[in-house]
């Protein structure tokens, strides 16, 4: 014979403690569910069964529009009617939400005695099962219950996806599903210029679930603080004419780790397709097999200039801008061209301009463009180094060298560079405005 020995019931007693409910997620794959009520609420309820892959029937003599349209799409079953006992044969899961409480009590009492869990949609505390509020992230789910306030669960669920969508949750996974083994992924993101606050939402996320982190100099390094102590950090980090681990070899990096099953993320400054060869690297990824995903970045082509104070174009005044390398030497063709752009009125942003500042100011000035055009050059952009220094065409080159100007450098040459504020003009951090630094006065 067996006999049950002190169960929960006889050590506790029967007294209800909803503050303390049993937390449970259920798969509902091609189970019956039934929502009695075809308003809003109970279509919120079945769409919500239909994404979890519940068989729903909805019950009512009427529904509103998206309960018809889930019926005429063969979605769900919707018995057009009064509610009987029968409907909830076979059910696992029971909803109700008539909006009438005697309804509600008749179909909660049927489910009880058929031992079905019923939620009710009028009356949590007469309920004996309730809904959470939910969030989701990739294979992530979270539910909140707040002491049956459903406004607090849902104030308190937007901070979880707030800090989900930031990476400010550690979103790394410590055991990977089956289906992802043996093959990880590479993320490209563009990290911005400089500043921890400029990457996007979507690069934090992606540097929150890495294993592997391939860094280059010019990134946000400040967020590799924020990493797990056992997340590998690569760094690959070029500075200028000083290629410490070469191109390929990145490349090779990226998706040697990628095979072992690891997500990597490949950070860089800026965007990484603006003079970031990420469209290399993606290429390579993907010749191997390897996924890759790509988050652009804001690029130091814009945002530098514009934390001067610098609009690249601006309203009757520069009509178009181009971004280009200074690094190369340019031919009398493009320079003419170049001449020509900043005579309409044109921006010239020049990356990796300042080594080769002297050739490209006379070149330009060469082929037409004005000697008195305004010339601003930004180092450090977005970040509590920065320093802009102003010119123009003809004295650009002698200016930045008495100042010692360094990369990284933008250069702006075009009218708009006259509106260059000589500080940072706003602290990223706390939107107060930047500490002044020790400047000469500009000539
Ligand atoms: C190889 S390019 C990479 C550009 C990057 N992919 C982007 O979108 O900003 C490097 C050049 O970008 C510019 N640069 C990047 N970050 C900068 C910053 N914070 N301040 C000034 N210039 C910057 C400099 O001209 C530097 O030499």
């Amino acid at each position: 014979m067996v006999t049950e020995r002190n169960t929960g019931a006889t050590r506790r007693g029967h007294a209800r403690d909803v503050d303390h409910p049993y937390p449970l997620h259920l798969d509902l794959t091609g189970r019956r569910a039934v929502v009695v009520g075809g308003g809003p609420v109970g279509a919120r309820r079945a769409r919500d069964l239909l994404a979890a892959g519940a068989d729903v029937l909805v019950v009512a003599p009427q529904a509103c529009e998206e309960v018809v349209a889930l019926a005429d799409a063969g979605d769900l079953t919707w018995k057009q009617g009064r509610w009987c006992a029968t409907d909830l044969d076979g059910a696992w899961l029971v909803h109700t939400a008539t909006g009438d409480p005697r309804t509600d009590d008749a179909v909660a009492a049927e489910a009880t005695s058929r031992r079905t869990w019923c939620v009710r949609a009028d009356a949590s505390e007469r309920s004996r099962a309730w809904t959470p509020a939910v969030v989701r992230q990739d294979d992530v789910v979270i539910s909140v219950t707040a002491g049956g306030d459903p406004r607090r669960s849902a104030a308190l669920r937007d901070g979880v996806r707030l800090g989900l969508s930031s990476g400010a949750l550690p979103l790394r996974r410590h055991r990977r599903p089956t289906a992802e083994r043996g093959l990880g992924r590479v993320t490209l993101v563009g990290g911005g210029p400089g500043d921890a606050s400029l990457i996007t939402l979507a690069g934090r996320r992606a540097l929150a679930e890495a294993d592997v982190v391939v860094v280059d100099r010019l990134a946000p390094r400040a967020l590799l603080d924020e990493l797990d102590a056992d997340v590998e950090v690569v760094d690959v980090g070029k500075a200028p004419d000083h290629h410490p681990v070469p191109q390929r070899e990145i490349e090779r990096v990226l998706v040697d780790r990628a095979l072992r099953g690891l997500r990597v993320v490949r950070l860089k400054g800026g965007d990484g397709y603006v003079f970031g060869r990420g469209a290399e690297e993606a290429a390579a990824c993907r010749a191997a097999g390897i996924p890759v995903d790509v988050v652009p970045g804001i690029t130091s082509a814009l945002a530098v200039p514009a934390a001067a104070g610098i609009p690249v174009t601006h309203r009757g005044t520069a009509r178009s801008v181009t971004v280009m390398t200074g690094h190369e030497l340019l031919g009398d063709d493009e320079l003419l061209d170049l001449a020509a752009q900043t005579a309409r009125g044109g921006t010239l942003v020049v990356l990796m301009g300042v080594s080769r500042l002297p050739e490209l100011a006379a070149g330009l000035a060469a082929q037409g463009a004005d000697p008195d055009l305004p010339v601003a050059l930004v180092e450090s952009g977005c970040t509590p180094q920065q320093r802009t220094t102003t010119a123009t065409l003809a004295t650009a080159a002698e200016v930045a060298a008495r100042r010692g100007v360094r990369a990284p450098a933008v250069i702006v040459i075009g009218l708009v560079a006259a509106m260059a504020h000589p500080t940072r003009v706003v602290d990223l951090r706390t939107s107060a405005p930047a500490q002044q630094p020790a400047e000469e006065p500009a000539p």
